[in-house]
Formats: structure tokens, sequence, C-alpha cells
């Protein structure tokens, strides 16, 4: 019966010696140790064994089951460093190789001029506010004091969606909506896209506005002069001249443009400013009267001041960008320039 044991061993070594895989090996440990193993089936008949001769027997068998476990062990640890071995030889790894090139996106020029104009009135305790792109033709234009037969209103320049419904060609109707909601004081700026009906070289359909404006009592357009230069100097240097011009808005009375010496020349003219030495950026002026009552304050006791400005435009001049297109090509090669 011994002999059954040391029969058993010599095959499962020759067996053991031939396998040349890690999947020989695993089917060669269920064979022998396995819960149906052939080992394992004579630990567990062992109880039939002849008593004389079972301590023989027994150690013999415990003996072959220990050395078979560990000469599978053996050659499975060998099976396992070797194919790890092979795998990382034919998966080689040059660190040296460059690795890829992951572009940072950049922060579209409007963005950035549009951020950098928020951070300007923000240290001057401005808050932001946002109103609606498709607008109500009151707030786009009655509540703002812009009558039936103005300019403005004619089919060519505004996106009318039906009779009271338009894109909103400017930003000045947050104005409205914020008084309308808010008593003064009041110090908002409010940035933003609008339409109008026009497409050429110096004009695309959607462009970017920011409007701004200040409501308290004794409010006065010297307080307005003052936010306002200190703004343009922040944006185009302490020694850029400013300069104030009358125009006329509907809803500022009086008005005002304003005018920074010409970022190409500094003022000598040339053909930017065509000869003047001034470029205009932007209106403004004290609110109207008549749209103080549409909101319902009182004009004798609040006074305030507005003012509305381009942000392509002030991005153009702010870097010598000649052509209004390339904001919205979106070709990498101008982005990346910011
Ligand atoms: N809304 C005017 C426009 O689109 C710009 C403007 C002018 C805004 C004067 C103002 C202002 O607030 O006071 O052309």
């Amino acid at each position: 019966m011994v002999e059954d044991i040391l029969s058993i061993k010599a095959i499962a070594e020759e067996e053991i010696k031939g396998a040349n895989d890690l999947k020989a090996i695993q089917s060669l440990r269920v064979k022998y140790l396995g819960k149906k193993g052939v080992l394992t089936d004579k630990i567990k008949s062992l109880g039939s064994v002849p008593k004389e001769i079972r301590p023989e027997y027994g150690k013999t068998l415990n003996e072959t089951k220990n050395h078979i476990e560990s000469i599978l062990n053996q050659k499975e640890s060998f099976f396992k460093a070797s194919e790890l071995e092979s795998g990382l030889k034919a998966n080689r790894i040059d660190v040296t190789v460059p690795g890829n090139f992951i572009p940072a996106g950049h922060k579209h020029p409007i963005s950035r001029v549009l951020d950098e104009i928020v951070d300007v009135f923000s240290s001057l305790g401005f808050v932001i506010e946002e109103g609606p792109e498709i607008e109500l033709d009151y707030y786009n234009f009655e509540a703002l004091n812009i009558p039936r037969d103005h300019p403005a209103r004619d089919m060519q320049d505004t996106f009318y969606i039906t009779d009271d419904v338009v894109l909103r060609t400017h930003t000045s109707p947050v104005q409205v909506r914020v008084m309308q909601k808010n008593k003064p004081p009041l110090r908002v700026i409010a940035p933003g896209k609008v339409y109008r009906c026009d497409a050429d070289v110096t004009h695309t359909p959607m462009f970017h506005q920011i409007e701004g404006f200040m409501v308290d009592e004794h409010i006065s357009m010297g307080d307005l002069k003052g936010a306002l230069e200190l703004f343009l100097h922040a944006i185009f240097g302490e020694d850029t001249g400013v300069r104030f011009r009358p125009s006329f808005f509907p809803f500022t009375e009086p008005s005002a443009e304003v005018d920074i010496a010409c970022v190409m020349c500094g003022g000598t003219g040339c053909r930017l400013c065509k000869g003047s030495g001034w470029i205009e950026i932007l209106g403004c002026g004290m609110i109207n009267p008549k749209v103080f009552e549409m909101v319902g304050y009182d004009p004798e006791k609040y006074t305030g001041f507005a003012f509305g400005m381009g942000i392509e435009r002030i991005t153009m001049l702010k870097y010598g960008i000649d052509d209004l297109r390339l904001f919205f090509e979106n070709d990498k090669r101008f982005l990346e320039q910011f």
C-alpha cells in the first residue's frame, strides 16, 4: 500500500517536471491536491487502512502531499516570474520618449477684458446683475424713454421676434429691471450679449456690452467723471488722455460720449483716429428723470449716472486688433496670443 503512494509520487513528479506553463501547474494541483484530488482521496480513506501499516502509510502519504505541494509551488513561482519578465519585455516603456502634449485652454480675449472691467468696478463696490437677451420692447425701448419713431427701433437695427418682443439691442434695459426691483442706493454693472441686425467688417449681429449705473441721493456728474476716468486709466494706462463730449441719449440727461487719446498715435492724429487724435469709447450721462418715473423713483430725491460700452471695441483698442471677425472665428493661432 505504501508502494501505491510512492508510485503516485513518482508519476506526479514526472508530470510536474513536464508541465511547461502556469495553466498546466494549476491543473496538476487540482489533480493531486484538489477537493477530489488523488492524494486528498487517499487522506480521506486513511481510516480504512489496516492498523498495522497505518502509521507508516500515513507518514508517507503526508510527506508525499507536502513534497508535491512544494514542488508545485516552486514551479508555479518560476512560471509567474518568467511570465512577468516576458510581459515586461513585450511592453517595454521608453521613459525617455516625450509625453503627449495636452494644450491648455485660453480665456477668450473678450472674456479677459470683460473680467478686467468687472474687476475695476467691483473694487468700487459695483455688483453684477444680468438681464434677459430676449427682451420686451418695453424694457429695451419704452421704459428707457426711446420713443416709437426713434431710429433705433427701426426693423433694420432691431431683431423683432413679435411686435412686443425683441433681441435686446443694448444692455441698458437691465437698468430698468434692476431699479424696478430694488431701492437706491445702487451700484450695478451688467455685462452681456446684445444683438443688432447688422453685419459687415466692423459689425457683427451679436456683440457684447457692459452697462453700469449708480443711483443715490446727490450723485453728480463729478461722480460719473471720477468713476469713468479711474476705469479708463486702469484699462488703458494711467497716462491715457480722457475727454467728455456732449452728446444725446434718450435715457440720460445730460448725456456725454467719452473719448480716449488715440491708442495708436497718442493724440497726434493717424489713420485709426481719422486725424482727430481721439477715439470714442463709451456713452454715458445722468439718468433721465423720466426713467426714474418709469420705475417709481422720486426724481426730486434721487439722481444717478449710467454708462454703456462695447466690449469688442475696447478689446480691439487695448490689444491693437484691427479685424472684429477674429473674435468669432475661434482660430487657435489668434486666441493663443492672449
Ligand atoms: N445703450 C447705449 C448703446 O447701446 C449705450 C449707452 C449710452 C448706455 C449712454 C448708457 C448711457 O447707459 O448712459 O449705444
